[in-house]
């Protein structure tokens, strides 16, 4: 870190993978560069901290052009001679998922601190070294575990650290959308997603995110009984050709989590929503129950809670829906990639480890790999503490 005049300290950040969707929009675009347009990072010290990005991709002329778009001056294809800058101190990739491990190992040995976005590899043997080689070279490792920071989960977080809900029971959640197939109208993710030869899949895409949510909000998953399915075989990439879809476009899962606590999640591209939000967790327990999306939360107390009774002879007497109570914000949330940076910077700053690390990140591709055995065996399986 260089000092600057004024009390503001230059961390240099390679970030690689920046012409992808979330390397562009989350990471830089609303992370890094909004962190620069609030005059940096504040520290409890009471100097700030100033993020020098260094644009990484494979691509010249599109890092040329971003770098062009936001007056950034620092861009290159060479991992290798970045990765060499004493200037450069923090190692971000947001790849596809598959070139992940090679990038962030070199990135270790050059002793650079880490942050990723999940899942961190494809393997969990793949995980766990990336973790093992981070602590041992004793470098700063996070990976992204965004939805943490979105104001519907953190409500819900609320919502259990205050005791809400009694004894949790049960956790269900449905989350997707229609990815179009693109042939009429373009998909809007990209193709890689739906190759298992490149590291696509619904399951290694989302199981991530569901064990970190499940892990810090609820407790530790123990076992998982999944059933995949790839709905469209067929779709149509970017350039406007046919290829076979060899990856899970839906998964419909049962999560086992310590303390009895039962999630039940689907997770589907080839699902239209009729939602309030693209994913919605309802949480019951004794003493209440919520629904979470993204932004909302919604709580029903016990003593609240309607006394239906079956008969489908009746028209439906009660509007459901209107009974729960909004949770109010009683806070500002700002953008979760660019809190979860904040906090991820920090650490660095201070030389402390950060929790949701690369450990974390194993853990979630541990699922995402039980998940898929589970499928392709037919049972339930459990999972060992890594
Ligand atoms: N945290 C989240 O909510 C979230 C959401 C979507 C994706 N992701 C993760 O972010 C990563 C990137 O996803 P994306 O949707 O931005 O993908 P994308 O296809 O838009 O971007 C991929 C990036 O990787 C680069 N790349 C490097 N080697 C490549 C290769 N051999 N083939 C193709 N691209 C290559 C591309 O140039 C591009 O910059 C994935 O690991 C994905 O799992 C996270």
């Amino acid at each position: 870190m260089v000092d600057q005049p004024g009390g503001s300290r230059s961390i240099g950040i390679a970030i690689n993978g920046v012409t992808g969707r979330m390397g562009y929009r989350q990471h830089l675009m609303r992370s890094v560069l909004a962190i620069r347009e609030r005059g940096g990072l504040a520290l409890p010290d009471g100097t700030a901290l100033w993020p020098v990005p260094v644009l990484v991709g494979r691509d010249e002329t599109r890092l040329a052009e971003i770098a062009h778009r936001h007056g950034l001056t620092d861009w290159t294809t060479d991992l290798a001679a970045v990765l060499e800058r004493p200037d450069v101190q923090v190692y971000f990739d947001a790849q596809v998922s598959q070139q992940r491990p090679a990038a962030v190992t070199a990135a270790i040995k050059a002793g650079k601190h880490i942050y990723t976005e999940k899942p961190t590899a494809t393997t969990v043997a793949g995980a766990v070294e990336l973790a093992r080689r981070a602590d041992a070279a004793g470098v700063v490792h996070g990976v992204v575990q965004d939805k943490l920071f979105l104001p519907g989960l953190r409500k819900l977080a609320r919502l259990v650290e205050g005791g809400f809900f009694g004894r949790i029971l049960s956790i269900r959640g449905e989350f997707g959308y229609w990815v179009f197939e693109g042939d009429w109208q373009p998909a809007q993710r990209p193709s890689w997603n739906y190759r298992a030869e490149d590291g696509g899949g619904i399951v290694l895409d989302m199981f991530p995110h569901w064990h970190y949510l499940l892990e810090r909000l609820f407790g530790r998953v123990t076992a998982v009984t999944a059933r995949v399915a790839t709905h469209l075989p067929e779709r149509v990439d970017e350039r406007g050709q046919r290829y076979q879809a060899t990856a899970d476009d839906a998964a419909y899962a049962i999560f086992e989590l310590a303390g009895g606590i039962i999630a039940q999640i689907n997770s589907s591209w080839a699902v239209r929503v009729h939602r309030d939000e693209l994913v919605e967790f309802q949480v019951d327990g004794t003493e209440g129950s919520a629904v979470a999306g993204l932004r909302e939360c919604r709580v029903q107390h016990r003593a609240a809670t309607p006394k239906p009774v079956w008969d489908p002879d009746q028209p439906v007497a009660q509007r459901f829906r209107e009974q729960w109570q909004l949770v109010p914000d009683n806070a500002e949330f700002g953008n979760g990639f660019r809190v979860q940076w904040e906090d991820f910077l920090r650490h660095v700053a201070r030389g402390q480890p950060y929790p949701l690390d690369l450990w974390a990140g194993a853990r979630g591709v541990q699922l995402a790999e039980a998940g898929l055995r589970s499928a392709r065996e037919g049972r339930r399986v459990e999972i060992p503490a890594l």
